[in-house]
């Protein structure tokens, strides 16, 4: 198999910009295929530092192709203004080097503007989004009114087709006490960034297919994490995509027989940015200083990310629903001067037990973890590169997840740093 992908098999911010910048080495095209620019992804390289949100991971490297699959959510002002960033640190993106697929779907100004208009009327229930649109924007496209990147190049229907998405957006607006869309002023903002859009714009599926004939090397680059996934997260207070391996041939157009081995990045602990259920979340001196060793703070929104134990059972059950073939544990590092460890292996709710989350946020919120106790080590595993360098107590920390989580380990990551990583098994 050729293909590759990477997902998240938490609640995001897993390393997973740091594990496909690590793994585009040895790719030939990298692809994302779900989510928008809710995803902050980080990339340490020397002395340089990549935030990325709509780009690959692998646009920093010179020589790879890009591609912006279809089932992410493109908000063009905010894909320029990355590509502008990227530039002003040496990266060129142009169409030799990135690919936008046609059939994406588009984010427009109404969609972050609703996305707010929800936060701020659910009140205290609010998702704790990042404001992006995404949930707006996808809720377009399934409402079959959404545009399309392919609609940049055919500007002669555009006002039509603003007009069938003003009717919905406008009678929804009028229910939130908000003024109507100013449908012309909406056209020209479409009209003029569409020439700088179009030159990207091409036809992802068959790339990718002629690609896997080729027997090129396909990396997916998930976003956000399994925890997060509409159908399989924790709903309401998950993102509006599919997050699993299986998500990224349906984002993509690249057939689901040519996906191969599908990574679940995984952190030592837990954390979650936003609101919803978290067992395993510390409110205590612990927590805090997971959360200042990790420096746990939003990529996208700089929003403190709460932190917990690593809970053994949701993982589990990510593997499962996930696709997810071999873990890469990352930010080991963060744990070096615990001398206890916790971990996560069920739930307890009113005499009941449970060895996985169950669908009812009610019931979620309620559930009690049952830990077990782990030695920490106590000393540095900070750059560690091999297995053999790590602390004995390290190799069995690591040991014990992969039994409790039932998933072999592939590559273990101990810095930010691109190099500072421990490969366990041959991955392309
Ligand atoms: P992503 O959204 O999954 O790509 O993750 P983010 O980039 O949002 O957050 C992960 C953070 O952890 C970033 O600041 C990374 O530079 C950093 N990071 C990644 N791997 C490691 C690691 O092994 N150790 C430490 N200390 N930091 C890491
Ligand atoms: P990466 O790719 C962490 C969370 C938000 C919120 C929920 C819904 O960097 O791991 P949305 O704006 O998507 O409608 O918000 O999902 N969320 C993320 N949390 N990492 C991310 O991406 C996230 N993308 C969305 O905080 O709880
Ligand atoms: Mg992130």
């Amino acid at each position: 198999m050729s293909s590759v992908t990477v997902v998240g098999s938490q609640w995001g911010d897993e390393g997973k910009g740091k594990i496909v910048d690590f793994l585009s080495a040895e790719a030939d095209v990298i692809v994302r295929f779900q989510g928008g620019h809710n995803a902050g992804h980080t990339l340490v390289v020397g002395d340089t530092t990549y935030k990325l949100h709509l780009l690959p991971s692998g646009i920093v490297r010179p020589g790879k192709q890009s591609i912006i699959g279809n089932g992410v959510v493109v908000d063009p002002w905010a894909l320029l203004n990355e590509i502008k960033t990227l530039e002003g640190q040496g990266i060129s993106v142009t169409p030799d080097n990135l690919l936008i697929a046609e059939n994406a779907t588009l984010i427009l100004p109404v969609h972050p503007e609703l996305d707010q208009a929800f936060e701020a009327a659910r009140g205290k229930d609010k998702i704790g989004t990042t404001c992006r649109g995404i949930g707006p924007a996808y809720g377009d496209k399934i409402g079959r009114r959404g545009l399309r990147v392919c609609d940049l190049q055919d500007l002669d229907n555009l006002p039509a087709k603003i007009d069938k998405l003003l009717f919905y957006h406008n009678a929804l607006r009028k229910g939130l006490d908000a003024d109507a869309v100013d449908r012309d002023d909406l056209i020209a903002k479409i009209t003029e960034i569409a020439p700088k859009i179009t030159p990207f714009i091409g036809c992802a599926w068959r790339l990718l297919n002629q690609a896997a004939k080729d027997k090129k090397r396909i990396l997916f680059e998930g976003a956000q994490g399994i925890m997060l996934d509409i159908d399989h997260g924790t709903f309401p207070y998950v993102t509006s995509s599919n997050i699993v391996a299986a998500q990224a041939a349906t984002g993509s157009g690249l057939g689901a027989q040519h996906l191969g081995m599908t990574l679940g990045i995984t952190k030592a602990y837990t954390t979650r940015v936003g609101e919803g259920p978290f067992p395993t979340e510390l409110f205590d001196e612990e927590g805090e200083t997971l959360g200042r060793r990790g420096h746990e703070f939003g990529t996208t929104t700089g929003r403190k990310r709460r932190c917990g134990w690593f809970d053994a059972a949701q993982v589990r059950q990510a593997v499962q629903t996930g696709g997810i073939t071999d873990l890469v544990i990352t930010k080991l590092d963060v744990l070096d001067t615990f001398a206890k460890l916790k971990i996560c292996t069920g739930y307890k709710i009113e005499g009941q037990t449970f060895d996985y989350l169950p669908a009812n946020a009610a019931l979620q919120s309620k559930l009690e973890p049952i830990y077990e106790t782990i030695d920490g080590w106590n000393s540095k595993t900070e750059g560690c590169r091999t297995w053999d360098d790590l602390p004995a107590k390290a190799q069995a920390y690591l040991k014990r997840l992969s039994d409790l989580v039932e998933c072999p380990i592939a590559v273990v990551s101990t810095s930010p740093e691109r190099e500072d990583t421990i490969r366990i098994k041959d991955i392309f």
